[in-house]
């Protein structure tokens, strides 16, 4: 991955320069947990707000049973908290991360150490009404392929909400694998908002994808 300056933000641009290696990912954020909440309020991040209403606008039911993947300090739960939401799992890469998740009081259980890629192996299949991952799907994070394994863990009829950074959807093949799901009737796009606010550094994409079967 190229050098080249994406965020203002010193720690934000350090993680975009990631690699995906799921031990460098989580050092990265054991370190970056204390100060993540105060930059990233700083960068004006809309995308645990968005996410949340969206969810609102497809899922009525609060007490439907949600998985935040890589719910990092807890962001998308107090969103979720504050709309009625209370049967609200979360999961994270770092340890650390997930402390300050739970300390929201938003979550019902939150697990550390978890790879999104693996996850299948922490979760049982169709155990979920809606999954939300919100700025994980974005560069030097996880593969697009993690929407596969998410959509495992989604009941049918089910929802993912997630988000992508622009820049990660224009230089992955994210766009293929949501293709490759609707074509093969596994899953079906029910909404999706191009180039909305993220955070001052650029936008991103939403996507609502609902679990066929
Ligand atoms: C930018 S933060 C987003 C956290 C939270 N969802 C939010 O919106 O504030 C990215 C999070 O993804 C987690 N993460 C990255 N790769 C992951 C993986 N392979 N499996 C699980 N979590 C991962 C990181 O540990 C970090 O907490």
């Amino acid at each position: 991955m190229s050098g080249e300056k994406i965020s203002s933000n010193e720690a934000i641009d350090a993680a975009l320069h990631l690699d995906g290696d799921p031990d460098h990912v989580k050092q990265f954020y054991e370190d970056w947990a204390k100060t993540y909440n105060i930059d990233t309020t700083g960068s004006e991040y809309t995308g645990p707000a968005i996410a949340a209403n969206l969810l609102q606008q497809h899922l009525t039911n609060k007490n439907s049973e949600l998985l935040d993947a890589g719910c990092g300090t807890g962001l998308v739960g107090v969103e979720l908290q504050a709309l009625g939401y209370s049967n609200l799992d979360g999961f994270d890469l770092s340890d650390s991360m997930v402390e300050l998740a739970a300390a929201t009081g938003a979550y019902r259980q939150v697990l550390g150490s978890i790879d999104m890629m693996r996850a299948a192996e922490s979760y049982a299949a169709a155990s979920y009404d809606a999954i939300l991952s919100v700025g994980v799907f974005t560069l030097g994070h996880v593969p697009p392929e993690a929407l596969q394994v998410l959509l495992k863990l989604t009941r049918a009829g089910g929802l993912l909400v997630i988000s992508t950074r622009t820049h990660y959807y224009d230089q992955t093949n994210f766009q293929q694998v949501v293709d490759d799901l609707t074509s093969s009737k596994q899953a079906e796009l029910i909404q999706l908002i191009k180039d909305a606010p993220y955070n001052n550094d650029g936008d991103g994409h939403y996507w609502v994808l609902r679990k066929t079967g």
